[in-house]
Protein backbone atom coordinates (compact mmCIF):
# COMPACT_ATOMS: atom_id res chain seq x y z
CA UNK A 1 0.00 0.00 0.00
CA UNK A 2 1.01 3.28 -0.76
CA UNK A 3 1.99 5.63 1.99
CA UNK A 4 -0.86 7.99 2.33
CA UNK A 5 0.14 11.78 3.85
CA UNK A 6 -3.04 11.38 6.01
CA UNK A 7 -3.33 15.06 7.27
CA UNK A 8 -3.18 16.47 3.54
CA UNK A 9 -5.76 14.33 2.15
CA UNK A 10 -8.17 16.31 -0.28
CA UNK A 11 -11.62 15.00 -1.38
CA UNK A 12 -10.41 13.02 -4.13
CA UNK A 13 -10.95 9.38 -5.74
CA UNK A 14 -8.10 7.20 -4.28
CA UNK A 15 -8.90 3.37 -5.44
CA UNK A 16 -8.98 1.47 -2.61
CA UNK A 17 -9.05 -2.48 -3.24
CA UNK A 18 -12.10 -3.64 -2.64
CA UNK A 19 -15.97 -2.69 -3.08
CA UNK A 20 -19.50 -4.36 -2.94
CA UNK A 21 -21.49 -5.34 -5.73
CA UNK A 22 -24.72 -7.08 -5.82
CA UNK A 23 -27.27 -6.99 -8.99
CA UNK A 24 -31.15 -7.08 -9.10
CA UNK A 25 -32.14 -9.14 -12.06
CA UNK A 26 -36.06 -11.05 -12.27
CA UNK A 27 -37.44 -9.31 -9.10
CA UNK A 28 -34.51 -10.28 -6.70
CA UNK A 29 -31.36 -9.06 -5.55
CA UNK A 30 -28.09 -11.47 -5.79
CA UNK A 31 -26.00 -12.18 -2.74
CA UNK A 32 -23.82 -9.16 -2.88
CA UNK A 33 -19.70 -10.10 -3.30
CA UNK A 34 -16.79 -7.56 -2.82
CA UNK A 35 -14.72 -7.30 -5.94
CA UNK A 36 -11.24 -5.89 -6.41
CA UNK A 37 -12.74 -4.76 -10.00
CA UNK A 38 -13.34 -0.85 -10.06
CA UNK A 39 -14.99 -0.74 -13.80
CA UNK A 40 -18.47 -1.16 -14.31
CA UNK A 41 -19.17 -2.91 -17.34
CA UNK A 42 -22.91 -2.52 -18.34
CA UNK A 43 -25.36 -2.28 -21.12
CA UNK A 44 -25.55 0.98 -23.65
CA UNK A 45 -29.25 0.97 -23.19
CA UNK A 46 -28.61 1.26 -19.33
CA UNK A 47 -31.12 3.99 -17.82
CA UNK A 48 -27.99 5.01 -15.82
CA UNK A 49 -26.82 6.65 -18.90
CA UNK A 50 -29.55 7.83 -21.04
CA UNK A 51 -32.37 8.79 -18.69
CA UNK A 52 -30.89 9.60 -14.95
CA UNK A 53 -32.14 6.42 -13.26
CA UNK A 54 -29.88 6.55 -10.61
CA UNK A 55 -29.05 7.54 -6.77
CA UNK A 56 -26.33 7.70 -4.55
CA UNK A 57 -25.30 7.92 -0.94
CA UNK A 58 -22.72 9.39 1.18
CA UNK A 59 -21.21 8.76 5.08
CA UNK A 60 -18.04 8.27 6.63
CA UNK A 61 -16.36 5.73 9.22
CA UNK A 62 -14.38 7.17 11.65
CA UNK A 63 -10.98 5.91 13.27
CA UNK A 64 -11.80 6.77 17.26
CA UNK A 65 -8.77 6.44 19.79
CA UNK A 66 -9.06 3.03 20.57
CA UNK A 67 -8.40 2.00 17.25
CA UNK A 68 -12.32 0.54 16.66
CA UNK A 69 -13.82 2.31 13.80
CA UNK A 70 -17.59 4.51 14.06
CA UNK A 71 -20.16 4.75 11.02
CA UNK A 72 -22.04 7.54 11.72
CA UNK A 73 -26.19 6.72 11.65
CA UNK A 74 -25.74 4.54 8.62
CA UNK A 75 -29.63 3.26 8.55
CA UNK A 76 -30.35 7.42 7.81
CA UNK A 77 -28.50 6.32 4.81
CA UNK A 78 -30.21 3.29 4.20
CA UNK A 79 -33.69 4.76 4.66
CA UNK A 80 -33.15 8.00 2.19
CA UNK A 81 -31.62 5.63 -0.57
CA UNK A 82 -34.80 3.82 -0.69
CA UNK A 83 -36.68 7.28 -0.59
CA UNK A 84 -34.16 8.44 -3.38
CA UNK A 85 -34.75 4.90 -5.18
CA UNK A 86 -38.58 5.24 -4.91
CA UNK A 87 -39.03 8.21 -6.60
CA UNK A 88 -37.23 7.31 -10.06
CA UNK A 89 -39.04 3.70 -9.81
CA UNK A 90 -35.94 1.74 -8.78
CA UNK A 91 -36.15 -1.81 -6.41
CA UNK A 92 -35.47 -0.82 -3.21
CA UNK A 93 -32.26 -2.28 -1.37
CA UNK A 94 -33.23 -3.57 2.13
CA UNK A 95 -31.83 -1.50 5.49
CA UNK A 96 -29.75 -4.21 6.75
CA UNK A 97 -28.52 -5.35 3.34
CA UNK A 98 -27.03 -1.71 3.02
CA UNK A 99 -25.70 -1.58 5.87
CA UNK A 100 -23.78 -4.43 5.38
CA UNK A 101 -22.20 -4.55 2.85
CA UNK A 102 -20.99 -0.74 4.24
CA UNK A 103 -19.33 -2.77 6.99
CA UNK A 104 -17.98 -4.92 4.68
CA UNK A 105 -16.72 -2.61 2.55
CA UNK A 106 -15.27 -0.50 5.24
CA UNK A 107 -13.57 -3.79 6.88
CA UNK A 108 -12.29 -5.22 3.66
CA UNK A 109 -10.51 -1.83 3.25
CA UNK A 110 -9.52 -1.16 7.14
CA UNK A 111 -6.08 -0.42 6.25
CA UNK A 112 -7.25 3.18 4.63
CA UNK A 113 -9.03 4.37 7.68
CA UNK A 114 -7.67 7.17 8.49
CA UNK A 115 -5.73 7.86 12.09
CA UNK A 116 -8.02 9.36 14.68
CA UNK A 117 -6.01 12.30 15.34
CA UNK A 118 -5.62 13.36 11.50
CA UNK A 119 -8.47 14.90 11.07
CA UNK A 120 -9.12 12.52 7.61
CA UNK A 121 -11.82 10.10 7.62
CA UNK A 122 -13.23 7.50 4.76
CA UNK A 123 -16.00 8.54 3.05
CA UNK A 124 -18.48 5.91 1.64
CA UNK A 125 -20.12 5.93 -1.61
CA UNK A 126 -22.97 3.63 -2.08
CA UNK A 127 -24.73 3.53 -5.77
CA UNK A 128 -27.56 2.57 -6.97
CA UNK A 129 -28.24 2.34 -10.84
CA UNK A 130 -30.61 1.11 -13.34
CA UNK A 131 -28.66 -1.32 -16.22
CA UNK A 132 -29.97 -3.21 -18.92
CA UNK A 133 -31.30 -3.34 -22.57
CA UNK A 134 -34.10 -0.31 -22.59
CA UNK A 135 -34.64 2.66 -25.03
CA UNK A 136 -38.28 4.02 -24.37
CA UNK A 137 -38.42 6.09 -21.00
CA UNK A 138 -39.09 3.63 -18.58
CA UNK A 139 -37.98 2.17 -15.21
CA UNK A 140 -34.94 -0.42 -16.21
CA UNK A 141 -35.29 -4.07 -15.84
CA UNK A 142 -32.07 -4.58 -13.64
CA UNK A 143 -30.22 -2.29 -10.98
CA UNK A 144 -26.66 -2.72 -9.66
CA UNK A 145 -25.85 -1.61 -6.55
CA UNK A 146 -22.27 -1.32 -5.41
CA UNK A 147 -20.64 0.48 -2.36
CA UNK A 148 -17.02 1.81 -2.41
CA UNK A 149 -14.85 3.77 -0.10
CA UNK A 150 -11.93 5.91 -0.15
CA UNK A 151 -9.79 8.20 2.29
CA UNK A 152 -10.69 12.19 2.31
CA UNK A 153 -9.72 15.20 4.00
CA UNK A 154 -11.76 18.68 3.86
CA UNK A 155 -14.49 18.78 1.02
CA UNK A 156 -14.00 23.21 1.21
CA UNK A 157 -10.77 24.81 1.51
CA UNK A 158 -9.41 24.15 4.88
CA UNK A 159 -12.24 22.50 6.65
CA UNK A 160 -13.24 24.72 9.95
CA UNK A 161 -12.20 27.28 7.91
CA UNK A 162 -14.39 30.18 6.97
CA UNK A 163 -15.05 30.54 3.12
CA UNK A 164 -17.44 32.93 0.74
CA UNK A 165 -20.00 31.47 -1.35
CA UNK A 166 -22.57 32.93 -3.80
CA UNK A 167 -26.14 32.55 -4.64
CA UNK A 168 -26.59 30.98 -7.78
CA UNK A 169 -29.01 32.39 -10.97
CA UNK A 170 -29.53 29.15 -11.77
CA UNK A 171 -31.94 26.50 -9.61
CA UNK A 172 -30.72 22.76 -9.00
CA UNK A 173 -34.29 21.71 -8.21
CA UNK A 174 -38.07 22.41 -9.57
CA UNK A 175 -40.79 23.10 -6.71
CA UNK A 176 -41.61 19.73 -6.79
CA UNK A 177 -39.06 17.95 -8.72
CA UNK A 178 -36.65 15.78 -7.09
CA UNK A 179 -34.19 17.95 -4.75
CA UNK A 180 -35.25 16.08 -1.95
CA UNK A 181 -33.38 12.97 -3.21
CA UNK A 182 -30.41 12.41 -3.66
CA UNK A 183 -30.32 11.28 -7.66
CA UNK A 184 -27.60 12.54 -10.09
CA UNK A 185 -29.63 14.64 -11.50
CA UNK A 186 -29.67 17.34 -9.22
CA UNK A 187 -25.89 17.49 -9.25
CA UNK A 188 -25.65 17.86 -13.05
CA UNK A 189 -27.55 20.79 -12.59
CA UNK A 190 -25.99 22.11 -9.98
CA UNK A 191 -22.19 21.83 -12.42
CA UNK A 192 -22.22 24.71 -14.79
CA UNK A 193 -23.23 27.21 -11.76
CA UNK A 194 -20.75 25.00 -9.61
CA UNK A 195 -17.87 25.78 -11.74
CA UNK A 196 -18.70 29.51 -12.47
CA UNK A 197 -18.70 29.92 -8.45
CA UNK A 198 -15.38 28.09 -8.09
CA UNK A 199 -13.52 30.21 -11.08
CA UNK A 200 -15.08 33.36 -9.02
CA UNK A 201 -12.98 32.17 -6.01
CA UNK A 202 -16.09 31.08 -4.11
CA UNK A 203 -16.41 27.73 -2.41
CA UNK A 204 -19.54 26.76 -3.85
CA UNK A 205 -23.36 28.30 -4.70
CA UNK A 206 -26.60 28.93 -2.58
CA UNK A 207 -29.11 27.65 -4.07
CA UNK A 208 -32.85 30.38 -3.37
CA UNK A 209 -36.06 28.24 -3.20
CA UNK A 210 -37.11 27.66 -7.16
CA UNK A 211 -40.42 29.03 -7.18
CA UNK A 212 -39.75 32.56 -5.53
CA UNK A 213 -36.22 32.95 -5.50
CA UNK A 214 -36.38 34.49 -2.19
CA UNK A 215 -35.27 32.35 0.11
CA UNK A 216 -31.78 30.40 1.06
CA UNK A 217 -32.65 26.46 0.16
CA UNK A 218 -29.11 25.02 0.39
CA UNK A 219 -25.19 24.48 -0.85
CA UNK A 220 -25.05 22.80 -4.11
CA UNK A 221 -23.40 20.17 -1.67
CA UNK A 222 -24.70 20.38 1.60
CA UNK A 223 -27.62 22.16 3.89
CA UNK A 224 -27.67 25.39 5.01
CA UNK A 225 -27.88 26.89 8.53
CA UNK A 226 -27.56 30.16 10.30
CA UNK A 227 -27.30 30.89 14.58
CA UNK A 228 -28.96 33.69 15.99
CA UNK A 229 -28.21 36.37 18.35
CA UNK A 230 -31.09 35.05 20.56
CA UNK A 231 -29.55 31.60 20.03
CA UNK A 232 -31.50 30.37 17.61
CA UNK A 233 -30.28 27.30 15.22
CA UNK A 234 -32.31 27.96 12.08
CA UNK A 235 -32.36 26.06 8.76
CA UNK A 236 -34.51 26.13 5.49
CA UNK A 237 -37.57 24.11 4.82
CA UNK A 238 -38.76 22.86 1.56
CA UNK A 239 -39.81 20.11 -0.38
CA UNK A 240 -36.83 21.15 -2.93
CA UNK A 241 -34.06 20.62 0.00
CA UNK A 242 -32.29 17.56 0.29
CA UNK A 243 -32.68 16.53 3.86
CA UNK A 244 -29.14 16.41 5.28
CA UNK A 245 -28.32 13.84 8.29
CA UNK A 246 -25.70 16.36 9.76
CA UNK A 247 -28.71 19.33 9.19
CA UNK A 248 -30.70 16.97 11.53
CA UNK A 249 -28.15 15.42 13.99
CA UNK A 250 -27.05 19.45 14.85
CA UNK A 251 -30.96 20.06 14.84
CA UNK A 252 -30.95 17.78 17.72
CA UNK A 253 -27.31 18.58 19.19
CA UNK A 254 -27.75 22.56 19.28
CA UNK A 255 -31.50 22.23 21.30
CA UNK A 256 -30.14 18.98 23.49
CA UNK A 257 -26.57 19.82 24.19
CA UNK A 258 -26.63 23.17 23.16
CA UNK A 259 -29.30 24.98 25.04
CA UNK A 260 -30.36 26.53 21.68
CA UNK A 261 -33.77 27.06 20.06
CA UNK A 262 -34.07 24.41 17.15
CA UNK A 263 -35.72 25.95 13.79
CA UNK A 264 -36.86 24.82 10.72
CA UNK A 265 -38.68 27.60 8.39
CA UNK A 266 -38.12 30.01 5.55
CA UNK A 267 -34.64 31.96 5.50
CA UNK A 268 -35.27 34.98 3.37
CA UNK A 269 -32.78 36.37 1.21
CA UNK A 270 -33.22 39.67 2.42
CA UNK A 271 -33.42 39.13 6.20
CA UNK A 272 -29.83 38.13 6.55
CA UNK A 273 -29.09 39.87 9.31
CA UNK A 274 -30.93 38.17 11.91
CA UNK A 275 -27.68 35.68 11.56
CA UNK A 276 -24.47 36.17 13.43
CA UNK A 277 -22.74 33.45 11.99
CA UNK A 278 -24.04 30.50 8.84
CA UNK A 279 -22.27 27.82 7.93
CA UNK A 280 -22.71 24.55 5.23
CA UNK A 281 -23.65 21.01 6.79
CA UNK A 282 -23.06 17.51 5.44
CA UNK A 283 -20.88 14.64 5.48
CA UNK A 284 -18.54 15.61 2.88
CA UNK A 285 -18.68 19.23 4.07
CA UNK A 286 -19.78 18.47 7.87
CA UNK A 287 -19.55 21.47 9.20
CA UNK A 288 -18.01 24.27 6.73
CA UNK A 289 -18.24 28.08 8.11
CA UNK A 290 -20.23 30.59 5.48
CA UNK A 291 -18.05 33.76 6.05
CA UNK A 292 -19.50 35.89 3.37
CA UNK A 293 -22.27 35.32 0.71
CA UNK A 294 -22.54 37.08 -2.62
CA UNK A 295 -26.10 37.53 -2.96
CA UNK A 296 -26.28 39.52 -6.24
CA UNK A 297 -27.37 42.48 -4.15
CA UNK A 298 -24.13 42.95 -2.43
CA UNK A 299 -21.32 41.09 -0.21
CA UNK A 300 -22.91 39.87 3.01
CA UNK A 301 -20.66 38.67 5.98
CA UNK A 302 -21.79 36.68 8.91
CA UNK A 303 -19.30 35.89 11.55
CA UNK A 304 -16.33 36.98 9.83
CA UNK A 305 -14.45 36.26 6.55
CA UNK A 306 -11.79 34.81 8.01
CA UNK A 307 -12.86 34.02 11.89
CA UNK A 308 -14.90 30.66 12.67
CA UNK A 309 -17.58 32.13 15.04
CA UNK A 310 -18.02 30.24 18.76
CA UNK A 311 -21.30 29.00 18.00
CA UNK A 312 -20.23 27.44 14.89
CA UNK A 313 -16.89 25.64 16.60
CA UNK A 314 -19.43 24.83 19.54
CA UNK A 315 -21.43 22.60 16.85
CA UNK A 316 -18.44 21.10 15.24
CA UNK A 317 -16.99 20.16 18.60
CA UNK A 318 -19.68 18.24 19.47
CA UNK A 319 -20.90 16.61 16.02
CA UNK A 320 -17.11 15.58 15.60
CA UNK A 321 -16.57 14.36 18.41
CA UNK A 322 -19.69 12.26 18.50
CA UNK A 323 -18.45 11.18 15.26
CA UNK A 324 -14.95 10.09 16.13
CA UNK A 325 -15.61 8.64 19.51
CA UNK A 326 -14.46 11.33 21.36
CA UNK A 327 -17.97 12.26 22.98
CA UNK A 328 -20.94 10.42 23.84
CA UNK A 329 -22.86 9.59 21.15
CA UNK A 330 -27.09 9.87 21.53
CA UNK A 331 -28.45 6.34 21.46
CA UNK A 332 -28.94 4.96 18.22
CA UNK A 333 -26.06 7.01 16.36
CA UNK A 334 -23.02 5.10 16.02
CA UNK A 335 -22.74 1.54 14.56
CA UNK A 336 -19.95 -0.05 15.41
CA UNK A 337 -17.53 -1.87 12.57
N1 LIG B 1 -27.48 18.73 0.37
C1 LIG B 1 -26.91 18.21 -0.72
C2 LIG B 1 -27.31 18.72 -2.04
C3 LIG B 1 -25.95 17.18 -0.57
O1 LIG B 1 -25.35 16.65 -1.63
C4 LIG B 1 -25.61 16.71 0.71
C5 LIG B 1 -24.67 15.62 0.88
O2 LIG B 1 -25.03 14.51 1.13
C6 LIG B 1 -26.24 17.31 1.81
C7 LIG B 1 -27.16 18.30 1.61
C8 LIG B 1 -25.91 16.87 3.19
O3 LIG B 1 -26.55 15.68 3.53
P1 LIG B 1 -25.91 14.71 4.61
O4 LIG B 1 -25.73 15.52 5.84
O5 LIG B 1 -26.92 13.65 4.79
O6 LIG B 1 -24.63 14.23 4.05
C1 LIG C 1 -21.97 14.04 0.73
O1 LIG C 1 -21.76 14.91 1.58
O2 LIG C 1 -21.95 12.84 1.00
C2 LIG C 1 -22.25 14.40 -0.63
O3 LIG C 1 -22.83 13.61 -1.32
C3 LIG C 1 -21.84 15.73 -1.12
C4 LIG C 1 -21.10 15.73 -2.41
C5 LIG C 1 -19.81 15.01 -2.37
C6 LIG C 1 -21.96 15.33 -3.56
Amino acid sequence: MEKIDWKNLGFNYIKTPYRYLAEYKDGEWSKGTLTEDNVLHIHEGSTALHYGQQCFEGLKAYRCEDDSINLFRPYENAKRLNRSAERLRMPLVPEEMFVEAVKEVVKANEGFVPPHDSGATLYIRPLLIGVGPNIGVSPAPEYVFTVFCMPVGPYFKGGLTATNFIVSEFDRAAPMGTGAVKVGGNYAASLQPGKEAQERNYSDCVYLDPATHTKIEEVGSANFFGITADNQFVTPVSPSILPSITKYSLLYLAEKRLGMTAVEGDVYLDQLDQFTEAGACGTAAVISPIGGLETGNGFHVFYSETEVGPVTTRLYNELVGIQFGDVEAPEGWIEKI
